[in-house]
């Protein structure tokens, strides 16, 4: 009997974990068996691996071959164990000599040409082989560069098994290689990509509106979630998307962070593997409660809006239009800041913390002025009531906007702040919440837990003199309150105040009161 052993990488959701793939020859009836994957994952990889093989110009070992991947009660989805599942048998096979790949990490489906098809979640598989002491990882070349993200890892790109046969024999390369990287992902009905919105957005378009203004720069500051109301082309639209433009490039952790799942979600460009920016998500009122939060029954799990915004900005133009089961979707995400899909495999983790931004009309007939409404008596209270209680109760920044006057629109220019200045500003802010919070494992005021917040951040009492009577009278519950001191804390850090003033808590409770009655 002869016997190799690799290694590949097993992922749910973006939690991997480092699987063993042994191949072991034996005399007895010729086949290929393999042991701890699924049923349908099972046929479907023997039938690539064997034609991988062929079409490599290798000969298929003719005798009982047996590759087990395990820890065997382990999830194993999709085809991203062929490249390891073909080593190893072909180590065993004395092809290539077993201590080659012993050490390695394979990741890569592979085509019955013998290409090595680039997969979904490169980034967090690679991570994971690091955190768990692996050095060297085979990737295809076409995900190289995202796999190259992770630090300390030795990435190997290959294009095709024959040339990885070369590599692992020591042999010179074959000649030509094919330029073409295979980059052609599954089309999977929930794969969302990527929106983009112009780069040359500014804050300098929007003329007036100081309220709603002043109200994005909180946000970006201290990651409040925000709610825009207002007639039809008030600039409601205009003004989310002018967000992004506000929030300080992502840290190095927290791009990797959101990279990997961009990469399990397949939404990574090519030639730009890391993900610097807060990204944007504006799905259309439409959106399934699965692709909102995620799911799918696909090869691989597919990460929802609420996911590929993480760590960035979850649009929801037109909120009141989207269906009831998809907004209550958000709430277990913005309280906990990730979403548990439940599989027969088990539990996929994605993580979720992303700011919401929700813009409505204040009824469905959108008439531009209330006067010009054609809305039936109760139609407008229903049509707001579609956003529940409890949703609008996490929003921290809530603005009833009127459109700009014409002279506001016609001279205002030189008065508006550029994106850049404001940009400045946040920055400065979130500088000032970092220090505040150092050794703790918050960023920003809004991640700030509210027993924490009572216990160690309340402003004097002074401060806080308008928000008490606001509980008193009923007018702010405790949740709401937990609300204003977060935000009132923003305020601070842009205003360079040590702590919270009673204007920084006034501003705060105006901002959180508005748009109820
Ligand atoms: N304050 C403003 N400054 C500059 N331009 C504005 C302003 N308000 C509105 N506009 C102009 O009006 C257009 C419509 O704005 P926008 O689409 O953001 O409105 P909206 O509130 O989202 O409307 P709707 O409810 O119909 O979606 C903008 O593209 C812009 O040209
Ligand atoms: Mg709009
Ligand atoms: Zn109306």
């Amino acid at each position: 009997m002869t016997l190799a052993k690799t290694r590949s990488v097993s992922l749910v959701g973006v939690d991997g974990c480092v699987v063993d793939v042994e191949a072991a020859i034996t005399s007895g009836v010729p086949g290929l068996h393999l042991v701890g994957l699924p049923d349908t994952a099972l046929s479907e990889a023997r039938d690539r691996v064997r034609a991988a093989i062929f079409n490599s110009g290798e000969d298929w070992p003719n005798r009982h071959v047996t590759v087990s991947l395990c820890p065997a009660s382990m999830p194993k989805k999709g085809s991203t164990f062929d490249v390891a599942i073909a080593i190893s048998l072909l180590a065993a096979a004395e092809v290539i000599p077993a201590r080659a790949c012993a050490d390695l990490v394979l990741i890569g489906e592979l085509g019955l040409d013998g290409r090595l098809r680039p997969i979904q979640g490169v980034l967090p598989a690679v991570l994971a082989a690091a955190n768990q002491g692996c050095r060297t990882v085979v990737v295809p070349r076409a995900n190289a560069a995202e796999a190259e993200l992770v630090p300390g890892m030795k990435v190997v790109p290959a294009s095709t098994l024959r040339g990885l046969l070369c590599l692992l024999r020591d042999e010179p390369p074959p000649v030509e290689e094919d330029e073409d990287d295979g980059r052609s992902f599954p089309a999977d009905g929930l794969a969302i990509r990527q929106q983009d919105i112009p780069l040359d957005l500014d804050l300098a378009d929007v003329r007036g509106q100081a309220e709603a203004r002043q109200a994005l720069e909180i946000s970006a500051a201290g990651g409040h979630h925000l709610f825009f109301a207002g007639p039809p082309g008030c600039g409601k639209t205009m003004l989310a998307e002018r967000l992004p433009t506000l929030m300080p490039p992502l840290e190095p952790d927290i791009a990797l962070e959101v990279t990997a799942i961009h990469s399990v979600a397949g939404t990574l460009r090519p030639g730009q593997p890391l993900i610097t920016q807060p990204p944007f998500y504006a799905p259309h009122h439409t959106a399934s409660r699965a692709s909102m939060v995620g799911g799918g029954s696909g090869r691989v799990l597919q990460p929802g809006a609420v996911s590929l915004a993480h760590r960035g900005i979850l649009f929801l133009d037109e909120a009141p239009e989207f269906c009831g089961g998809t907004l209550d979707a958000l709430r277990q995400p913005l309280e906990e800041g990730e979403v548990r899909i439940s599989r027969i495999e088990g539990m996929a983790c994605f993580p979720a913390r992303f700011t919401l931004v929700l813009a409505a009309n204040p009824c469905p007939c959108a008439a531009a002025k209330q006067i010009d409404c054609s809305c039936a008596p109760g139609m407008r209270r229903k049509y707001a009531s579609r956003l529940s209680g409890p949703l609008i109760d996490r929003i921290d920044l809530k603005l009833e906007l009127t459109p700009a006057s014409r002279a506001e629109l016609r001279y205002d220019l030189e008065f508006a702040e550029s994106s850049k200045v404001v940009a400045e500003r946040v920055l400065l802010a979130r500088e000032r919440t970092v220090r505040r919070l150092a050794g703790t494992p918050w960023r920003c005021n809004s991640e700030i837990p509210g027993p924490e917040l009572r216990r160690r951040f309340t402003p004097s009492a002074e401060a806080m003199e308008g928000a008490d009577e606001a509980l008193q009278r009923g007018a702010l519950s405790a949740r709401g309150l937990d609300r204003i001191l977060r935000v009132a804390w923003t305020i601070a850090d842009l205003a360079g105040h040590d702590e919270p003033g009673p204007d920084d808590v006034g501003g705060a409770l105006t901002l959180w009161s508005a748009g109820r009655q």
